[in-house]
C-alpha cells in the first residue's frame, strides 16, 4: 500500500511536485503522466541501480506502451565527466531522442547530476524527472535543479540550472543502500537543521535510533522536511544570485576541499560535509559568532549518527589552497556560511587566514 506526502517547489517560471513515500515506484507510470505525457523515455542509471530499480521502472513504463531506452553508466564520481556526457548524447541521438522525449534519472547524485546535465543540453533541453535512490539525492541533489559534470581539477565546474518536472522519492529503495552511503546522506539532513530549523535539529537529536534503523515513517518525515527547507530556499534564489541559496553550502567549502585533498577516494561527499560543518562551526566560535556549546552539540549529533567529525590526515595549508580554488569563491574572496545560532547562518567574508587554519584543528 503506497503512502505519500507532497512538497511543492514554486518557481517563477513553473513549479513542480516532490512526492515522498513508500511503495511509490509501483506508480511511476502515473507520476510520469502527472508530470507530462510522453511517448519516449530515456532512463539514465548506473550499473548498481539498474537491475534493482531502473529495469522494473522501465518495465512498468513499457507496459503503458511507452518506448524506453535504458542508458547505464559506471557507478561513482568519475562518471560525472564531459566524456561520459558525450557518450550519453551520442546514444540518445542513436535512439532517436527528440524534444518530445523525457529523461528519467534513476540513481544517486552522480546519475542525477549527469542525467540532468545531459537533459539540459541535448537538443537544447529535454524535460527531466528525478527518481533519486540514495538518501543524499533524496534530500538534496534531486531538488533545486543544479546539474553538472567535473573537470579533473574542479568539481561541478561545468553545469546548468535545469529544474525537473517532478521528483519521485520512494524511501523503500533505501533498504538496499550500503550503510556508509546512507550515513553520508545524513550529513545533509543535519545541515538543514543547523542552518534553517532548530526544531528539526532537535527532532534529529531525539530520533537517532529510528533514523539509523531507517524506520519508514521517520524517513518520510526527515526527507520531506529536508526537501521543504531546500524548496523554500530555492524558491527565493533559484540561481544562487542573492546569496540566499548559498546557505545550503554550509560545510561544503571545507568539505569539497577535503574531498579534493584526499583524492576523491577517501571521503564520500557527505562525510566531507560532516567534517566541513565541524570546521565551519569551530570557525564561527573562534570569530565569536556562536558559543562553543553549539559546536559541541553539532558534533554530538553527527557522531551519534555515525558521521565523521575529525579531519583526515591532510595538511591544512593544502586544504586552504584548494578552498581558494572553489567555484564559490566570489571575486577572489572566500565567503563562509557560519552559524549565528542553531537554525540560523550568515554568509561571512574577510575571514583571517589564521582563523581558517586553526578551525581545521579540533
Ligand atoms: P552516488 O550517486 O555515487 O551513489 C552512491 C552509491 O550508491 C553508488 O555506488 C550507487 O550505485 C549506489 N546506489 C545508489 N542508490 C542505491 C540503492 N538504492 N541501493 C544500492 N545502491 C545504490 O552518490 P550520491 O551520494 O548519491 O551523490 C553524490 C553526488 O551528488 C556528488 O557528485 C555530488 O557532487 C552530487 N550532489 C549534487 C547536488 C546538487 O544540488 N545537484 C547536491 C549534493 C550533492
Ligand atoms: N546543494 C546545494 C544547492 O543545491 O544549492
Amino acid at each position: 500500500m503506497a503512502t505519500a506526502t507532497t512538497v511543492q517547489v514554486r518557481l517563477a517560471r513553473r513549479g513542480y511536485d516532490i512526492q515522498i513515500g513508500t511503495g511509490l515506484l509501483c506508480g511511476v507510470d502515473a507520476f510520469v503522466r502527472h508530470c507530462r505525457p510522453a511517448m519516449h523515455v530515456v532512463v539514465v542509471t548506473d550499473s548498481n541501480v539498474e537491475a534493482l530499480y531502473a529495469d522494473p521502472i522501465a518495465e512498468r513504463l513499457s507496459e503503458q506502451e511507452l518506448d524506453v531506452n535504458i542508458l547505464t553508466i559506471e557507478p561513482g564520481e568519475p562518471s560525472k565527466s564531459p566524456e561520459v556526457a558525450a557518450e550519453l548524447w551520442q546514444v540518445m541521438l542513436d535512439a532517436a531522442t527528440d524534444r518530445q522525449s523525457l529523461v528519467l534519472a534513476v540513481g544517486g547524485g552522480v546519475v542525477g547530476d549527469l542525467a540532468g546535465f545531459v537533459a539540459s543540453t541535448f537538443a537544447r533541453g529535454l524535460d527531466l524527472i528525478q527518481v533519486p535512490t540514495t538518501l543524499l539525492a533524496q534530500v538534496d541533489s534531486s531538488v533545486g535543479g543544479k546539474t553538472g559534470v567535473n573537470l579533473p581539477e574542479a568539481k561541478n565546474i561545468v553545469g546548468t540550472f535545469w529544474q525537473p518536472l517532478g521528483v519521485l522519492i520512494d524511501v523503500d529503495v533505501l533498504a538496499t543502500l550500503p550503510e556508509r552511503e546512507y550515513i553520508a546522506g545524513l550529513a545533509e539532513v543535519v545541515k538543514y537543521g543547523v542552518i534553517l530549523d532548530k526544531e528539526f535539529f532537535e527532532f534529529l537529536e531525539q530520533n537517532t535510533d529510528a533514523i539509523l534503523a531507517r524506520a519508514p515513517e521517520t524517513l518520510i518525515h526527515i526527507i520531506a522536511r529536508s526537501c521543504q527547507l531546500k524548496a523554500d530556499i530555492v524558491e527565493t534564489d533559484e540561481r544562487e544570485e542573492s546569496g540566499r541559496r548559498a546557505v545550503l553550502n554550509y560545510g561544503h567549502t571545507f568539505g569539497h576541499a577535503l574531498e579534493a585533498a584526499t583524492g576523491y577516494e577517501r571521503l564520500l561527499h557527505g562525510e566531507g560535509v560532516a567534517i566541513g560543518m565541524q570546521c565551519a562551526a569551530r570557525l564561527a566560535a573562534r570569530l565569536g559568532r556562536i558559543d562553543a556549546a553549539v559546536v559541541d552539540r553539532q558534533a554530538r549529533l553527527l557522531r551519534r549518527l555515525k558521521l565523521p567529525t575529525d579531519l583526515p590526515e591532510v595538511n591544512p595549508n593544502d586544504v586552504l589552497h584548494l578552498m581558494r580554488r572553489d567555484k564559490k569563491v566570489a571575486e577572489g574572496q572566500m565567503r563562509f556560511v557560519l552559524p549565528s545560532r542553531l537554525g540560523d547562518v550568515d554568509l561571512v567574508g574577510h575571514v583571517p587566514t589564521d582563523a581558517i587554519l586553526a578551525s581545521m584543528n579540533a
